[in-house]
């Protein structure tokens, strides 16, 4: 098999892993992993990732995450979006640039496409290296208490945590849209209510039948219905959200 192709079965097949065997990484299998993450095509290069491997800090992640359905991860990187680092580098060259104001919009969605290219680089390398991947939303939806704990400065935002280790599943692919939903010619074309209905419905299927929820959560719901539970507006919602706000504010993350 060329490597291209087995690159792109790499790519077609990944599925995020959830249960990992309790082995530990090397770390020059890490530094390739991150490295890999930052040949990915870059503006500013505006992240850092952050490795916990202090024991103490490793469980207070985990609990702040609720990352009990994550068995036996041996790597966990909190992933961040850096304007910091960047910052200090635009004060080095001039004292007029665009990071002086206390609020960067533009930079923050650089920072964050970025962060994410990088992220899906670190993502593909471990696959190729034959580890899984996690990569969970908790350290962007606690980011206060992350920045706390890992003593983030200004400007550094927690994003992602990637979870890293040795695979102890194999769970089925995970639906995704129709090729011609997602991929446009020459103009923007409306997914119509059929095909809104159709995915709902047969990605829902999908996830039941694979035993999602249950499996990783304990919940005993239909995926369809947990959907409905997960994007609710509610005021607890609402007062997150409120208080995420203030702190992205407080970084200087508008958009
Ligand atoms: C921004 C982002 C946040 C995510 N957050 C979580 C999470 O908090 N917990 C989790 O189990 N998976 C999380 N995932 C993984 C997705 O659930 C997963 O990629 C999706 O179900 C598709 O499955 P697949 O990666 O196996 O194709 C996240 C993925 C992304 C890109």
């Amino acid at each position: 098999m060329s490597v291209a192709r087995s690159l792109l079965n790499i790519i077609y097949n990944r599925r995020t892993v959830r249960k990992f065997k309790p082995v530990d990484i090397p770390e020059e299998v890490i530094n390739m992993i991150v490295e890999a993450g930052q040949r990915a095509p870059s503006y500013n290069q505006a992240y850092s990732f952050i490795l916990v491997s202090d024991k103490e800090k490793r469980k207070a992640l985990e609990e702040i995450c609720d990352a009990k359905y994550i068995s036996n991860a041996s790597t966990m990187i909190v992933i961040c979006s850096d304007l910091n680092r960047v910052k200090k580098m635009f004060d080095y060259l001039s004292r007029n640039h665009v990071l002086t104001s206390d609020e960067y919009p533009v930079e923050t969605i650089y920072s964050i496409f970025e962060t994410g290219l990088a992220t899906q680089n670190m993502v593909i390398a471990a696959e190729v290296l034959g580890f899984g991947t996690a990569l969970l939303d908790c350290a962007l939806v606690e980011a206060e208490r992350v920045a706390t704990l890992l003593e983030l400065p200004k400007g550094v935002v927690p994003i992602g945590l990637l979870c890293i280790g040795e695979k102890d599943e194999l769970p089925p692919k995970r639906p995704r849209w129709p090729l011609h939903t997602v991929f446009h010619k020459n103009k923007y074309r409306e997914p119509n209510p059929y095909e809104i209905a159709n995915y709902v419905e047969e990605s829902s299927e999908m996830y039941d039948q694979e035993g999602y929820l249950m499996k990783y959560a304990g919940i005993p719901m239909k995926y369809k219905d947990y959907l409905v539970v997960k994007t609710e507006r509610t005021k607890e919602v609402e007062k997150r959200y409120e208080k995420l706000s203030k702190f992205l504010k407080k970084a200087g993350f508008k958009i």
